[in-house]
């Protein structure tokens, strides 16, 4: 028997879980009032965890909720602090990817900390994110530096597989995580004027959203459900799966409904008991019937993202009505269709910075695939800034890195391009054409692909030690 899933996916309400502080050992776990500036509405905790003043540095490890976030790492002094969170020891910085990403050592010297750090002083660590969509999220440890503590490793301290994290560049290594969008640009509806109005905005906000969270869920449900009646793929799908990482509303969805959402809930049931005879359905297709199942939260699930994305999407996207069922073929190339097209959407929304910068425009069979996979290495880090360069490594405080190329220049993303002793290896083929020529055209690339054979740049003139 043909089992076919069409996934609707997870739905979540616009305040759920985001990112988990694991070490330094957080105040709790709120996941409601995480949007809540700062801490996350969570008070003091008697718990504090001991920072080795000698060692200067200690982890910080969270868990990712989210295939795209902007963090920055923020301290304050004293026992209590309040709101003053005016010492930065990370700044914003992009991260990818779900699951753990530890920094092994977040700084702090006197020079950040503006007064001498002694035995029994205390402070606290906020970590804050971009929030979904507008505002921030919070999370809080508690610290207290101590000169008879040595620095250790927790053993969550890993980056869980394909989590990478870079340093924002230009405005967007300048703003604050919390007013910054995922990819470092400005929140649309954000406004950074004054401080006490951002803040009291965000406040606001989110109490709104919270209020507004069980509706629009429902609605979200609902809407996703009728999409899926009507989908292209309808005609040949038995089994409908509903997703959800809200319990309640799995629970409500499936039984007698109470509250504010009755409507909700019944025109959700109403849609599933016409699932069997909807009218589209291929005469070898049974009847099958909609299921609705609670899922754990967000993080860590694979998938989990970009099924929340294509749901929101499938909410607010045109029914499409097709009265004869398609083709195989046509189907196919329908979907490729729409593929590319939604791709296409997402990219002129998320490209990173540099990207745009550089005018690198979305390919089909992207020229660049076809260099040799070194410098094709080489390429993607110059154009991302993403590799072994000064800016990177200060940055994240990589204390053994070689910052200067053997020119004496600091090493830099477009330095292979100005570097004297480069030049001298060999004549740079690229005349008059400026870097950023170089580094987007397939001309450009395949030049620098020779230069690089030729010169031996990053293997003798700028090495990684
Ligand atoms: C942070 O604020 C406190 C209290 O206002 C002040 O004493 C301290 O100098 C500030 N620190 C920095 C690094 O600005
Ligand atoms: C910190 O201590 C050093 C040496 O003990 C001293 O020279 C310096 O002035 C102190 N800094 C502050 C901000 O108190
Ligand atoms: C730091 O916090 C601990 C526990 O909250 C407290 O016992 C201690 O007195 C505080 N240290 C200072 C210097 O205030
Ligand atoms: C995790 O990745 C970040 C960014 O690439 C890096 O700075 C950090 O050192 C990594 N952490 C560990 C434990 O390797
Ligand atoms: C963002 O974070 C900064 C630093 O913690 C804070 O001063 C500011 O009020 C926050 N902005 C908003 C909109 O909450």
């Amino acid at each position: 028997m043909k089992l076919s899933i069409l996934s609707l996916a997870a739905l979540t309400p616009l305040v759920a879980a985001h990112f988990k502080l694991d070490y330094p050992t957080p105040r709790g776990e709120n996941e409601d009032i995480m949007t809540t500036f700062p801490c996350g509405g969570l008070a003091q905790s008697s718990e504090r965890t001991k920072v080795s003043i000698s060692d200067g540095s200690f982890p910080v490890v969270v868990t990712m909720g989210h295939m795209q976030t902007a963090f920055e790492v923020l301290l304050s002094l004293g026992n209590d602090p309040g709101t003053n969170f005016n010492v930065t020891l990370v700044p914003a910085f992009g991260a990818r990817g779900l699951g753990s990403l530890c920094i092994p050592h977040v700084a702090f010297d006197e020079d950040t900390l503006g007064i001498n750090i002694t035995d029994g002083m205390n402070a606290t660590v906020q970590v804050q994110s971009n929030g979904d969509p507008t505002g921030g999220l919070y999370a809080c440890a508690d610290i207290e530096f101590s000169s008879s503590t040595e620095y250790s490793k927790p053993s969550s301290c890993k980056n869980n597989t394909n989590v990478a994290a870079a340093p924002f560049t230009g405005e967007a290594a300048q703003r604050n995580a919390n007013e910054s969008t995922a990819n470092g640009g400005v929140q649309s509806g954000g406004s950074s004027t004054s401080d006490s109005d951002s803040a009291s905005t965000s406040t606001g906000g989110a109490v709104a959203l919270q209020t507004a969270a069980w509706g629009m869920l429902g609605a979200a449900v609902v809407g996703g459900l009728k999409a899926a009646l009507n989908s292209a793929q309808a005609p040949y799908t038995q089994h409908l799966y509903v997703l959800l990482d809200n319990q309640e509303v799995a629970r409500q969805l499936q039984g007698c409904p109470r509250g504010s959402s009755q409507h909700t809930i019944l025109d959700f049931q109403e849609l599933t008991n016409n699932w069997p005879n909807r009218p589209l359905r291929c005469q070898a297709i049974p009847p099958g019937r909609v299921h609705v199942h609670w899922i754990p939260g967000h993080a860590g699930i694979t998938g989990n993202e970009q099924a929340d994305e294509q749901a929101k999407r499938g909410t607010m996207s045109t029914s499409q009505t097709n009265s004869s069922p398609a083709r195989y073929a046509w189907a196919l190339r329908t979907l490729k269709e729409e593929f590319w097209r939604r791709f296409q959407l997402y990219w002129t929304e998320n490209a990173p910075q540099q990207y745009r910068d550089l005018s690198i425009s979305l390919d089909k069979r992207p020229h660049e695939l076809s260099l040799p996979r070194a410098t094709l290495g080489r390429l993607l880090a110059a154009r991302s800034g993403h590799g072994d360069f000064a800016q990177y490594h200060e940055r994240f405080r990589h204390e053994d890195a070689n910052l200067e190329c053997s020119c004496r220049r600091p090493k830099s993303p477009h330095h292979f391009y100005y570097c004297r002793k480069g030049r001298k290896a060999s004549p740079q083929p690229w005349g008059s054409r400026q870097v950023d020529e170089i580094l987007r055209s397939k001309s450009g690339t395949r030049d620098f692909h020779e230069w690089l054979q030729e010169s031996h740049f990053y293997s003798s003139i700028c090495p990684a030690h």
